[in-house]
């Protein structure tokens, strides 16, 4: 099959948001690679994510986020699962941008709740699950998620494949522009 894009899909969103979700489906419909950062990041370390932040503190995770964004500009047609906290640094917005295209993937806080209740390997919603934290919490973020995406789309009460059509269809339009 055709590539279907010649540059890289970043997915950006809160936790909980559908990214890993949606990378699955682009990865099994369009045949795209999926980098998913929490994922190589707890490979390499040889760790948890809650275990990493407990160990090494969230700013040396972050870093390595950052190092991360940086290595996949030599990547392309990849499809990368950015962790919720990537758009928070004004440099991995800019990383972002050098990457390819940066697709936001947004939930209702009560959408999310029901998504993250029973997973527990996101230190910052351990022993924080209500929707008032989340909204809150999401509320301080949306701007940052906002400045760094391309194009947005919703995903409650919608399934992986009506994402990714939205997904596909805009980021066609976006191009096209
Ligand atoms: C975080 C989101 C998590 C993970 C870490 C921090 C955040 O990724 O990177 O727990 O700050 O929003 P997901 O968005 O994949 O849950």
């Amino acid at each position: 099959m055709d590539k279907l894009f010649d540059y890289n899909i970043l997915l950006i969103g809160f936790m909980g948001a559908g990214k890993s979700t949606v990378a699955g489906y682009l990865e099994k419909t369009y045949s795209m690679d999926v980098v998913e950062m929490d994922q190589i990041i707890a490979q390499r370390e040889g760790m948890s994510i809650p275990d990493i932040f407990k160990i090494h503190g969230e700013e040396y995770f972050r870093d390595l986020e950052t190092s991360l964004l940086i290595e996949m500009q030599s990547r392309s047609n990849v499809v990368i699962s950015c962790g919720g906290g990537v758009p928070m640094r004004e440099r991995n917005i800019k990383e972002m941008k050098k990457n390819g295209r940066v697709v936001l993937l947004t939930a209702k806080p009560e959408t999310i709740l029901e998504r993250v209740r029973d997973d527990h390997n996101r230190p910052l919603l351990e022993g924080n699950k209500t929707v008032d934290y989340i909204a809150e919490l999401m509320e301080k973020r949306r701007e940052k998620y906002e400045a760094a995406a391309d194009i947005t789309v919703e995903t409650d009460g919608r399934t992986a494949g009506e994402i990714c059509e939205e997904i596909v269809d805009k980021m066609h339009k976006f191009i096209s522009e």
